[in-house]
């Protein structure tokens, strides 16, 4: 029995291409910033008993298909690490989400990555096991760390340095947070797989950002990480996901994960950045219309406040359902004196606050997600 936790992550460099479908190889190196699991992360158990039949998954209370080609690829390259004969059979796995799944806020990172750390457990499987997690999602071999993690893209054909390094671990800049601003919690239109095969196909503009812009940001990047400068890490987190969404817009069809809700909050941040002086606030987006905004501790609570009036809730909703979280709720209500724009009420549905995660966090047997004797979920 293994029982592991992740978080989730955002990219601040994008990944959006492979050269490699099947490996799952992109086309540039990317970075990414591991949120914390005990706001946006994955709980997975597995077990191993050659007297039960086949694979079996449980996803959030649910059975769900293990046969998939993804999970089927972890499996194998499991299989070939630990040196088992045979992992067709036998193998129960039981996972939790703590925040919704399949509704563009990287479920899929947080899940290959415990799927594959739980597995890596239980067969007792030494060394890096991104370059595994990878061939569940791509994203997710970053979540394979805490803390600011980039994914090498690597030159071998085989993937084996494909894989997912730490830059920085969390402990490195604790006072920047993250407030996720919920527009959507649907399934999106076009997949990030689907939506990234056709920009690859089709955008040239794609092409020249993997070759020509992405090596430069990274080295950007990792140093403005490395130095705490925010005002260099927001800008360049905003310029990547503005060139990723523009290279949406240059595939043909084009493929549009923004909204006009996503392009308000835009201007919000620029506008508020504006008024502070400096850069101050950053977002980003993924393949969907939701908004990461990272801030310093320093400017957390004046951020979410003007949040909470620019983006307030539906008329039936109130703060406490907005904004779960009581600390910054209560803080934010203290400065209170908002005018809440009610022509935006209900255009974000509510807003998540986090902070850079941590690697793998050990649980306890209590939480244990299997029961061994039936192997079903307790
Ligand atoms: P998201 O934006 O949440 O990543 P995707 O549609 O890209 O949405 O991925 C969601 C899929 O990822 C799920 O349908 C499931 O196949 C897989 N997934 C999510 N969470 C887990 C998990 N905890 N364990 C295994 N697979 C998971
Ligand atoms: C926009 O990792 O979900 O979130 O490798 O096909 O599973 P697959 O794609 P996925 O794509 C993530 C795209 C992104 C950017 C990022 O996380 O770097």
């Amino acid at each position: 029995m293994a029982r592991e936790g992740r978080g989730s992550n955002i990219a601040v460099i994008k990944y959006w291409g492979k050269r490699d479908k099947k490996k799952i190889l992109p086309i540039n190196s990317s970075l990414s910033v591991t949120l914390s699991p005990f706001d946006m992360g994955t709980c997975t158990s597995a077990a191993y008993n050659p007297s039960w039949k086949g694979v079996k998954l449980w996803l959030n209370g649910k059975e769900e298909d293990a046969n998939t080609e993804r999970i089927q690829n972890c499996l194998r390259e499991i299989q070939a690490r630990s040196g088992e004969s045979d992992m067709k059979e036998g193998i129960r796995i039981v996972s939790t989400n703590n925040f919704p799944t399949a509704a563009g806020l990287a479920s899929s990172a947080s899940g290959y990555a415990c799927l594959v750390a739980a597995l890596g457990g239980l067969f007792k499987v030494e060394g890096d096991l991104s370059v595994i997690a990878r061939q569940g999602s791509g994203s997710a071999c970053r979540s394979m760390y805490g803390g600011f993690v980039k994914w090498e893209m690597g030159k071998e054909e085989d993937g084996s340095d494909s894989i997912a390094v730490q830059v920085a671990p969390e402990t490195h800049w604790p006072s920047l947070h993250a407030l996720i601003l919920v527009v959507s919690d649907e399934k999106k239109k076009v997949s990030s797989t689907g939506g990234m095969e056709e920009s690859v196909r089709t955008s040239k503009l794609l092409a020249h950002r993997a070759q020509a812009v992405v090596p430069d940001r990274m080295v950007r990047m990792e140093q403005a990480i490395k130095d705490k400068d925010f005002a260099a890490f927001g800008k360049l987190t905003m310029e990547d996901s503005n060139q990723f969404h523009a290279t949406c817009l240059d595939t043909w069809p084009p493929i549009f994960y923004l909204n006009d809700t996503s392009r308000a909050i835009i201007q919000f941040v620029h506008a508020f950045n504006e008024e502070m002086g400096q850069i101050c606030a950053a977002y980003t987006f993924d393949a969907g219309p939701n908004a990461v905004l990272f801030v310093e501790e320093a400017n957390l609570v004046k951020l979410a406040h003007r949040v909470s009036a620019a983006f307030p809730p539906s008329k039936d909703k109130t703060l406490e359902d907005h904004l779960a979280d009581d600390e910054l709720r209560n803080k934010v209500q203290e400065v209170g004196g908002w005018e809440a724009d009610q022509d935006m009420g209900g255009r974000v549905k509510y807003i998540i606050h986090t902070k850079v995660g941590c690697g793998p966090s050990a649980l306890t047997e209590d939480e244990s997600l299997i029961d061994l004797s039936s192997g079903l979920p307790k």
